[in-house]
């Protein structure tokens, strides 16, 4: 078993090999406390472009392989994630600040990618359909895309990467992976690991670096890429998007949210603010399925916010690392700014100062409550991406549901309530991918998750994750006399 320092690697993975890349170095910084974690080769578009050349080169072999053959590697692959826990997770909490409880959580959830796509392996079906005259049969036979193009955030270091990988290698596709230059060294973690499982050389290319955009352009352009996969800001997805139409590409897209999350007068308060919480400030609020606007009846308005301000106060802000800190830093500066001029803008526009509000040392923003939040403040349009819980009054179902879908994104929503007519109008009133009706926790890698609107395309996870990485093919058979 390596201890963490062992799985701390400074280069690129292309092809088996650790590799530097040309253009120079980069730091890798604690948000908690600003040290370095790591300095880091950075990969130049050359070397993007070896790693897509091995890719390709891999995939003809890795797809001929029996589904049984890549399962087994996967399953020693989710092993290895498995026993090497704490060292990933220490990994994870230095780079991104989550704090260590999450990242071990997040190791588990990356892991159970591996697990349940090593498992769907086996199980790609196809279909025998009656021929369409007496002479015909037809088969339908689904068959791996080719070489996919991974873009992922800093966000989830390691369980975004595999939630793409597990599909594609599963069904026998080869990937070139670009993770966040955030958070480089949970993926360079990851493929070793990877490498030690016995993936043959070109099957997992990672290549860590600063030149986002030629990167993604080059992936998206070339014409060795069959596919790209893509968790990240709406803007960016749309860059890809464009980028990838010439080709035709076939992309999936995990976007940005702005999940509504409603408090119906019939709630259980109590179920509704533990909800809130995990959903509000699950990584310091920082994922596209974090709550964004809470939305509370206004007979039970007063009683929600006391009792959600008072739960907020008892999170333990600090350092990961520290044990019983169940709230990190964000992830630079940037963000830390961006959250002080949503909650100016909101104090502006007549919000109501109920806690937080504040910078702090480093990175950190206190977790934030405002309330008499209004739709003409900056929150209830854009996506947070940060400790703010905004708290929005309604007075009728229609008014909630109209408040809910009034944004350009549809990824994740919530509501909490006792009533079982309401679960159903409001589940199909929603216009959003994924519903989370008395939860505030909704992710696993054995559901669907995707958005709607400007919050993307495509399912990652469960049975239908592996149809994004599948091209469906049509066999006809004739002169069967
Ligand atoms: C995300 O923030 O992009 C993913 C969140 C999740 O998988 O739960």
């Amino acid at each position: 078993m390596k201890n963490y320092k062992e799985l701390i690697y400074d280069q690129s993975h292309v092809n088996g090999q650790w590799v530097s890349g040309g253009s120079g170095t980069f730091k890798v910084v604690n948000p908690a406390d600003g040290t370095e974690v790591a300095t880091v080769h950075d990969a130049d578009v050359a070397l993007v472009e070896q790693a897509i050349q091995a890719a390709a080169v891999a995939f003809g072999p890795w797809k001929a392989l029996a589904a049984k053959e890549r399962s087994v590697i996967m399953y020693r692959w989710y092993d290895l994630l498995i026993s090497h826990k704490e060292a990933l997770a220490t990994i994870m909490t230095l780079e991104c600040g989550k704090p260590l409880v999450e990242s071990r959580g997040e190791v588990d959830y990356a892991a159970s990618f591996i697990q349940w796509f090593a498992e769907e392996a086996k199980r790609v079906y196809g279909d025998v359909i009656p021929g369409f005259t007496a002479d015909r049969r037809v088969l339908v036979v689904k068959q791996p895309i080719g070489v996919v193009g991974v873009i992922t955030p800093w966000n989830f270091p390691l369980a975004m990467i595999t939630r793409k990988l597990g599909p594609a290698l599963a069904v026998g596709c080869t990937a070139v992976v670009r993770p966040s230059e955030e958070t480089p060294l949970s993926a360079l973690a990851m493929v070793a690991l990877a490498e030690q499982a016995g993936f043959p050389k070109g099957v997992i290319n990672v290549v860590v670096g600063t030149q986002a955009a030629a990167t993604g352009k080059l992936l998206c352009e070339s014409p060795l890429v069959s596919k790209i996969s893509f968790t990240g800001s709406t803007r960016v997805g749309q860059i890809l998007s464009s980028q990838s139409a010439f080709m035709l590409k076939k992309l999936s897209l995990e976007l940005g949210g702005n999940a509504p999350f409603i408090v119906f007068e019939d709630a259980d308060i109590n179920a509704a603010v533990r909800g809130a919480i995990a959903g509000k400030f699950r990584f310091s609020g920082q994922t596209c399925v974090c709550v964004n606007r809470i939305l509370v009846h206004e007979k039970i308005y007063d009683q929600f916010a006391e009792r959600f301000v008072q739960a907020v106060s008892e999170l333990k802000v600090g350092n990961g690392m520290e044990p019983g800190v169940n709230f990190g830093p964000l992830i630079n500066k940037k963000a830390m700014d961006r959250m002080e001029l949503l909650v100016s803008d909101a104090l502006a526009k007549g919000g109501e100062l109920l806690f937080g509000g504040k910078k702090q040392d480093n990175y950190f923003f206190l977790p934030t409550v405002i309330g008499n939040a209004q739709a003409n403040m900056d929150f209830a349009r854009e996506e947070i991406f940060g400790p703010i819980a905004p708290l929005f009054k309604f007075k009728t179902d229609e008014e909630a549901i109209q408040m809910a879908n009034d944004t350009i994104y549809g990824l994740a929503s919530y509501f909490y309530t006792q009533d079982l007519t309401r679960t159903w109008k409001v589940s199909e009133a929603l216009e959003y991918g994924i519903v989370g009706v008395n939860e505030g926790l909704i992710s696993s890698e054995s559901v669907p998750f995707g958005g709607v609107k400007y919050s993307g395309k495509g399912r990652e996870g469960s049975k239908y994750g592996i149809d994004d990485y599948t091209e469906i093919k049509y066999v006809c058979m004739g002169n069967i006399n």
